[in-house]
């Protein structure tokens, strides 16, 4: 891992980031490492991981609890695992982070894993300022209109920088970063706030760790008091502004976790408006990161693009359609459906009301209509099951019509059996199908037959009881009913 020549080439030292992924996360109020929930499909931690990686740095170190493997297993490939046995505050969670980086020398990037707007691009400003600046430490930080909990910017000419000011820094230096629960009244109405971002030199870094404690109200040792430290001893910390304070979102509860979706929800959809996709409502359109929508695909209100659903172009999707890993080819339809881990190919027609499960291949121009169920099953070419049927464990082939209502009985309570019904072929409604059988090419079945033996191409497979007709039985009973009546006036 290591960055463009140019980047090396302006570099003092080298370039490490220190993303930190242990909290407990307890104000979720959940059994979930915080980082891991997920924001449009994603877990928080891999926004911040990839904003880590944009920055081509010489290390990345993530910090995590000792029992949570399932943030490890998260972790690509170059990244190194720091773990923070007690979670003592985000102060200790950086001396972790630094035991892997023993005599790295440089640049240290801080990341609050819990912020996944966080960018490159907003990264590599960060760096760049710290490094003009020459300063200790650099702070990104924002200005909001609602600094909430966020830990707030005591600037070093500010009248209330604390009882120990700090001497030979510039006066719009950060002389302190104060908690929001440690703050005084006149500092709670300070707007400029702790992104959760930071650069720090190593070597201080390192030194002033050791020397923090926990006097605060939730009795840890913050990061946030390296500033401080810092401050007291005239080494300068800067601030560097995030231009879209939107930047440092970060997620603590789930009313956090809702805000931040809607935001990456929102910049999701626009991308893909820019790329030619039609969003009827986006406030009603829910696609996860990554999925992909080709051009002039008109997506419709209440449509639910999900995990590593991929739709063509030109398709109609919705209203209310729910896919997830479902791969829909270019000018097919969906409506009203819900689809996973399936392939809906080009130009075919899904619902209202399919219902289209795992391992459900739709080959072009085939149609699944309403109120049909199809699993583990291959619909060839342009072949129609447009209306009540459950199609499971089948194969069938191009050019076929699965007429109303028909089923495939493929479980007989111990196993599941595979139906195939061939090309060309015509189902009468209400074929019941009992696996395994087979139905050959050209082949033909009656209304209401219950198919329980191969039907050869080209023959017609009628399965069900002959039809009595009983002559002149409607004016019979009309007649004894018009007596029963009588009898029944008779009695009264
Ligand atoms: C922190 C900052 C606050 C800033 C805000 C920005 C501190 C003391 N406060 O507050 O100034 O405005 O982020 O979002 O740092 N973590 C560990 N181990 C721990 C504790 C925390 O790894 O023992 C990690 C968490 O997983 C999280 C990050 O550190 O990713 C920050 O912790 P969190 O509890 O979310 O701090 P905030 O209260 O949000
Ligand atoms: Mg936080």
């Amino acid at each position: 891992m290591s960055g463009s020549p140019s980047a090396d080439a302006a570099r003092s030292g080298g370039l490490a980031v220190i993303i930190l992924a242990a909290g407990l996360g307890t104000r979720m109020k959940s059994d979930v490492p915080k980082v891991l929930h997920e924001v449009c499909g994603r877990p928080l931690l891999s926004y911040v991981l990839d904003a880590a990686h944009g920055l081509a740095p010489d290390r990345i170190v993530v910090v995590t609890g000792p029992e949570h493997q399932a943030v490890a297993d998260l972790l690509p490939v170059g990244c190194e695992r720091a773990i923070q046995r007690r979670r003592l505050g985000s102060g200790d969670a950086v001396r972790a982070g630094m035991e892997p980086l023993a005599g790295f020398e440089g640049d240290v990037v801080v990341l609050v894993g819990d912020a996944p707007l966080i960018d490159a691009e907003f990264l590599g400003e960060l760096v760049a300022a710290h490094r003009a600046s020459g300063a200790a430490g650099t702070v990104a930080t924002a200005v909001l209109d609602d600094p909430g909990h966020y830990g707030r910017i005591v600037r070093a000419g500010a009248e209330d920088a604390g009882d120990e000011p700090a001497v030979d820094v510039a006066p719009d230096a950060v002389a302190a970063i104060v908690e929001a629960r440690d703050c005084t009244p006149e500092q709670l109405l300070i707007a400029e706030v702790n992104t959760g971002f930071y650069v720090f030199d190593a070597g201080q870094l390192r030194r002033l760790l050791p020397k923090l404690q926990t006097a605060n109200a939730q009795g840890e040792l913050y990061l946030t008091d390296v500033v401080h430290l810092m401050g007291a001893e005239s080494l300068p910390v800067v601030a560097h502004v995030a231009p879209d304070p939107e930047v440092m979102l970060a997620v603590n509860s789930r009313v956090d976790l809702a805000a931040v979706n809607a935001v990456v929800r929102r910049r999701i959809l626009a991308r893909l408006m820019l790329a030619g996709v039609t969003v009827i409502d986006p406030g009603a359109t829910y696609v996860d990161w990554g999925v992909e929508v080709g051009r002039d695909t008109v997506l419709h209100p209440f449509v639910h693009l999900l995990g590593h659903t991929q739709v063509g172009a030109a398709c109609e999707i919705g209203p209310g359609a729910y896919l997830k890993d479902a791969f829909v080819g270019d000018r097919a339809r969906v409506v009203s459906s819900y689809l996973y881990e399936c392939v809906v190919s080009s130009s075919c027609s899904v619902g209202p009301f399919a219902y289209i499960r795992p391992n459900t291949v739709l080959q072009e121009g085939a149609k699944a209509g309403t109120f049909v169920e199809i699993k583990n099953s291959r619909i060839g070419e342009n072949t129609k099951v447009p209306h009540l049927s459950y199609i499971g464990d089948a194969v069938v082939g191009d050019d076929t019509n699965i007429a109303a209502g028909n089923i495939t009985a493929n479980y007989d309570g111990f196993e599941k059996h595979p139906t195939t019904i061939g090309s060309n072929v015509k189902t009468g409604v209400d074929t019941s199908f009992v696996a395994p059988v087979t139905v050959g090419d050209g082949a033909f079945t009656a209304a209401g037959s219950v198919i329980t033996k191969d039907v050869p191409p080209d023959a017609l497979g009628v399965a069900r009881a002959n039809q009595i007709t009983i002559p002149g039985y409607g004016a019979r009973r009309r007649l004894r009913q018009d007596e029963a009546e009588a009898d029944e006036q008779d009695g009264q």
